[in-house]
């Protein structure tokens, strides 16, 4: 099973879109490990988009997603990383198809409603960052054997 790190952004938290992205993690069949509705220090965002540093955006990137509170999340399941990202749909939302979250919600890249994972490797980074080991929920989940064979 793999891990990856999700987040709803403020724009999402502000427009009341947060139960209806959980939702969609939710029925796709991922499990939900942890969770944690909270305002980004400076400090950490900094380090969360470390490898922008330096681009453009960088800056309003860091405003934009330390401008109110975010709902971080870890969600387990067979190739989560890419299955969660798929789900997500393109950086800019007007290029994202519809069905995903982007598509379905955003219209700026600036304004893109989510964040996943982009690699398991970036996911392991991310959840040390927003998460302590003891955060995560360790549960077995009855469900599991109708969501895979
Ligand atoms: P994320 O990391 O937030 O999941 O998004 P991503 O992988 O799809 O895109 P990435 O290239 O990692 O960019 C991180 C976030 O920076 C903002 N951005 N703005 N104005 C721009 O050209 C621009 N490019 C990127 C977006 O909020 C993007 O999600
Ligand atoms: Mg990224």
């Amino acid at each position: 099973m793999e891990r990856t790190f999700l987040m709803v952004k403020p724009d999402a938290v502000q427009r009341g879109l947060m139960g209806d992205i959980v939702s969609r993690f939710e029925k796709k069949g991922l499990k939900l490990i942890a969770m944690r509705f909270m305002l980004i220090p400076k400090a950490k965002a900094e380090e969360h988009y470390g490898e922008h540093k330096g681009k453009k955006f960088y800056d309003p990137l860091i405003s934009y997603i330390t401008s109110g509170p975010v709902l971080a999340m870890v969600w387990e399941g067979e190739d989560a990383v890419s299955v969660c990202r798929n789900m997500m749909g393109k950086t800019n939302p007007k290029e994202s198809a519809p069905g995903t979250v982007r598509g379905d919600y955003g219209m700026q890249t600036g304004r893109n409603i989510i964040h996943g994972s982009d690699s398991p490797a970036s996911a392991e980074r991310e959840i040390s960052i927003f998460f302590e080991p003891e955060d995560i929920v360790v549960y077995a989940r009855t469900a599991d054997q109708w969501v895979y064979e």
